[in-house]
């Protein structure tokens, strides 16, 4: 028991949740989660329709936002707010795509979070998270 309970605690500390309730549509919130800093974007139809027309192809680093969210929720998007190329924060609502943009080096991403201009390598790394049985709660980790 004693160890089974210690398992429970582990996991614990490296999950956290987020109640998607405090997010209104068109805003993002900047939380942290082991070390790092996370954005959850309650995104727009406009926003998603606009990621979603992308062609693939044409990304540098090629993921199609389906692949990136719930395909139930696709308006929450959850990305590490670490930028690929040598790990600045980026910040939100900037850029030519008005979505994060991360001034160290002038690297540019999507609202999928995709890098679409600038010397950072891959998109924002998509962490592993679902929502909980209420359909409202993000777990993280
Ligand atoms: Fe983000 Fe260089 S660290 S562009």
């Amino acid at each position: 028991i004693a160890s089974l309970s210690a398992s429970a605690d582990v996991l614990a500390l490296g999950s956290i949740e987020i109640d998607t309730n405090t997010i209104s549509e068109g805003q993002s919130l900047v939380t942290k989660w082991r070390g790092k800093p996370v954005f959850v974007r309650h995104r727009t139809q406009g926003e998603v329709d606009q990621v979603r027309s992308v062609p693939t192809d044409s990304l540098r680093d090629p993921q199609t936002d389906d692949e990136r969210t719930n395909a139930a929720q696709p308006k929450w998007l959850v990305v590490l707010g670490v930028c690929t190329h040598l790990g600045c924060v980026p910040i939100d609502d900037a850029g030519d795509y008005n979505a994060w943009f991360c001034p160290c080096h002038g690297s540019h991403y999507d609202r999928s979070g995709r890098i679409r201009k600038g010397p950072a390598p891959l998109n924002l790394e998509v962490p592993t998270w679902k929502f909980m049985e209420d359909n409202t709660t993000i777990l993280l980790g």
